[in-house]
């Protein structure tokens, strides 16, 4: 296989979003999408990637520098078309000698199965390649006009008549070319056209005058979808999910309720996971094999063992980490915790900050406090350990092994391993107390009617 250059064209002012962020860093499945097309790319075996961003875009410059340290980055001062766009990267081809593939940024689904079957046709012979797709409207899109196998131009919407109008074939916008092919014919593309670009599209009667092979091929509408909207993110998004929904299926997860499951775009889910309705996994999540998520659970940044349970309505937060068979139930909340083997988190609970031993039981309502207002502290709960219901830990603080812990308490003090901890006021029963409580009660009442 040649080597392979990607050049992804970012610098779109993005103006139809309406939004104070760069069109190309919003996010699909919780990534901005220009990093979607950035790890498409590498997977398809990229070895250099450019991407030509704005004037001043450097919130684009950084997520680029995260996502693909090694990437280029240029900057495309006036916006003049694409072909303009690809020659501000000329110094990332100029000495490239095998196959150069542009992207956009704003078209987060592509796959590398689509861009490595484009460097295929190339290594096969092509000297340019053209991804169509059949959109539903072909309004605005240009026209792949081909004969048979051969592709002999590409018509912008614009400048096309009412004929090739009639063409459904469109522009995907991705193209590969043989690197010698673009230097050949990037710099005799001119701009006397309806909107007075450069258009990369005029590569193709280009290398066409050249004799060159100019190929295409098609693909599903649903993988090049451009964002360039708010409605089109949100499609985009739906596909990304409907997408991700069949892989994991696929790889053996049970969804209850595929369509209100969303997933991020790294989420990590093992075998005979189950996932009932209406689960949300921000980015950072991963589960381990056989384990179960109940109904309305949101996870972000946390670990899930194997065989953990976690819901209805459990709320894991960044660094909330299940080990093997633990469980934490309903309307429980974690956050930079470790919960033990098999410990057991079950009912109304706020764990946050702590480290909970194997086999511990939490009782509901036990919280964490975990914050002074200005420090954030630790608590520390042995194994084997009981915390009763209702019970406030207050960190710093730890509760040793095998412990236990009265419902209701206020744990200001570490309790000693074995111990026993009563922290609440002592009970008092006062034998016939409740009939004259009863009585004084109904006096006060007469004495209001009667005024
Ligand atoms: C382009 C194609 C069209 C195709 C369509 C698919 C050309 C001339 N036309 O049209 O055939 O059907 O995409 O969506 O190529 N960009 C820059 N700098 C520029 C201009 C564009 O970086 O100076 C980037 C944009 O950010 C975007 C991409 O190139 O990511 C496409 O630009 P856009 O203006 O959306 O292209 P269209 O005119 O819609």
């Amino acid at each position: 296989m040649a080597e392979l250059l990607s050049i992804i064209l970012a610098a779109g002012e993005g103006t139809r979003m309406r939004s104070a962020t760069p069109k190309v860093l919003h996010e699909v499945g919780g990534l901005p999408m220009v990093s979607h097309v950035l790890r498409a790319a590498l997977a398809a075996g990229a070895g250099e990637m450019a991407v030509v961003i704005g004037p001043g875009h450097d919130d684009i410059r950084a997520a680029v520098a995260r996502q693909a340290p090694s990437a280029m980055v240029f900057e495309q001062a006036e916006r003049l078309g694409t072909a303009h766009a690809v020659r501000t990267a000329q110094a990332a081809y100029a000495n490239a000698s095998g196959n150069v593939v542009v992207l956009y940024g704003d078209t987060p689904l592509v796959t590398a199965q689509t861009v490595a079957a484009v460097t295929a046709r190339l290594d096969d012979g092509a000297d340019l390649v053209v991804v169509g797709f059949e959109p539903e409207d072909p309004t605005g899109y240009g026209r792949l006009l081909t004969a048979g196998e051969l592709l002999l131009a590409v018509r912008e919407h614009r400048d096309a008549t009412e004929a090739e109008r009639a063409v459904r074939l469109c522009n995907s916008g991705i193209m590969g070319f043989k690197a010698a092919t673009l230097r050949a014919v990037i710099d005799r593309i001119g701009n006397d056209n309806a909107k007075g670009e450069y258009y990369l599209t005029d590569a193709v009667e280009l290398a066409n005058i050249d004799d060159l092979a100019v190929a295409f091929t098609v693909v599903d509408p649903r993988e090049v979808i451009g964002a360039d909207d708010r409605a089109k993110l949100a499609l985009a998004e739906s596909y990304f999910q409907e997408r991700r929904r069949r892989e994991h299926m696929a790889a053996g997860v049970t969804l209850h309720d595929p369509g209100s499951v969303y997933f991020s775009w790294d989420t990590e889910i093992a075998q005979d996971v189950v996932i009932e309705p209406n689960v949300v996994f921000r980015p950072g999540v991963r589960v381990g094999e056989g384990a179960v998520i109940h109904a309305f659970c949101h996870l972000e940044g946390a670990q899930v063992g194997p065989g953990a349970t976690i819901g209805p309505f459990a709320r894991l937060r960044p660094g909330a980490e299940l080990e093997e068979g633990a469980k934490a139930g309903n309307f429980v909340e974690v956050k930079n915790a470790r919960i033990g083997r098999g410990a057991k988190v079950n009912h109304l609970t706020y764990i946050g900050d702590a480290d909970i031993g194997a086999r511990a039981n939490i009782g509901a309502g036990t919280i964490t406090c975990n914050y002074d207002g200005v420090n954030k502290h630790r608590t520390v709960i042995g194994a084997d350990s009981f915390i009763g219901s209702n019970s406030s830990l207050v960190a710093p603080v730890s509760v040793g092994e095998g412990a236990y812990v009265a419902s209701g308490s206020v744990i200001t003090r570490d309790v000693e391993p074995g111990a026993l901890a009563l922290a609440r006021g002592r009970q008092e029963n006062k034998p016939g107390y409740a009939g004259k409580l009863r009585a004084r009660a109904e006096a006060v009442k007469r004495a209001r009617a009667k005024e």
